[in-house]
């Protein structure tokens, strides 16, 4: 199968792009660094198509669109898991940085979709795995907030479109990681229990893929953090995601 990958070049992107060439499939692998892109290629040689482009750009999607028509490759699975965040007061942050977390966590995910469902000739083995993340099931994230509103639209949409896409066979999995140790803001030097690494979040969620989950969360103490967010008071989960974020 072919599997486009957004943000392929580190942490969780590659670490699900190596797990799809493990089991046999082949990845189209999307990032804005073509020297990053080039050693992945060298790495896996045929089982790797690199795409250079930046998909807050639209016209860089239908770009890659395109050369997927040129080179007569039809996708099957879509992950799409590029995304960014900046840790900051709402206020403090260039709207610029807070445009760019809606526009590549958002509308570059919305638009992936859309263009890869219209691209789609039969249904046979199709789906979209869609990165969210745990912080999408708290009630809101001080600190982090147009992130984590960005990661409860990706939940949403996700559920949304699976229920829809249902009866055509095409499957919809999101996917929520909690925090992962990659290049992602505040996570790099992120130590603690809690803390998972990126191989181990892809293979699950590969794995969780395969076995026709629609809901994925990687771990179990991500699953019980989960679990005590929808028990506990609105107001005390808000100030203890303040203090943690407060830490990063
Ligand atoms: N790490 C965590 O704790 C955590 C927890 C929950 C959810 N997540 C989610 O998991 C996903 C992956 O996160 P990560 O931690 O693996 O991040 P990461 O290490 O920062 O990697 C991000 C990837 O996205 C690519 N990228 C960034 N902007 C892009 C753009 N405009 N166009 C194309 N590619 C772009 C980067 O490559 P280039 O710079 O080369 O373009 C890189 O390959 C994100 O959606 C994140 O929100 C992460």
């Amino acid at each position: 199968m072919n599997v486009i990958v957004t943000g392929v070049t580190r942490g969780i992107g590659y670490n699900i792009a190596l797990e799809f060439i493990k089991r046999g499939n082949r990845v189209i692998g999307i990032s804005r660094t073509e020297e990053e892109l080039e050693k992945i290629r060298k790495e896996f040689t045929l089982s790797f198509i690199p795409i250079k482009a930046d998909i807050t750009d639209e016209k860089e999607i239908d770009n890659i669109f395109k050369k997927l028509r040129d080179m007569k490759i039809s996708a099957d699975i879509l992950v799409n898991n590029a995304g960014v965040g900046y840790i900051s007061n709402f206020c403090d942050l260039p709207w610029e940085k807070n445009k760019k977390m809606i526009h590549l966590n958002i509308v570059a995910l919305t638009y992936m979709t859309h263009k890869f469902l219209e691209e789609i000739k039969n249904n046979e083995n199709k789906g979209i795995i869609n990165v969210s993340s745990t912080a999408a099931c708290q009630s809101g994230g001080p600190l982090f907030a147009t992130y984590y509103a960005s990661k409860s639209y990706v939940k949403s949409f996700s559920n949304g479109i699976s229920e829809e896409l249902r009866d055509k066979n095409i499957r919809v999995m999101c996917l929520l990681p909690g925090p992962t140790k990659t290049t992602f803001s505040g996570m790099e030097k992120a130590e603690g229990f809690y803390i998972m690494n990126a191989s181990k979040v892809a293979r699950i969620a590969v794995k969780d893929y395969f076995k026709g989950k629609e809901i994925c969360i990687p771990g179990i103490t991500n699953k019980i953090l989960v679990a005590i967010g929808s028990i506990i008071p609105r107001n005390l989960e808000l100030k203890i995601l303040k203090r943690i974020q407060n830490r990063k």
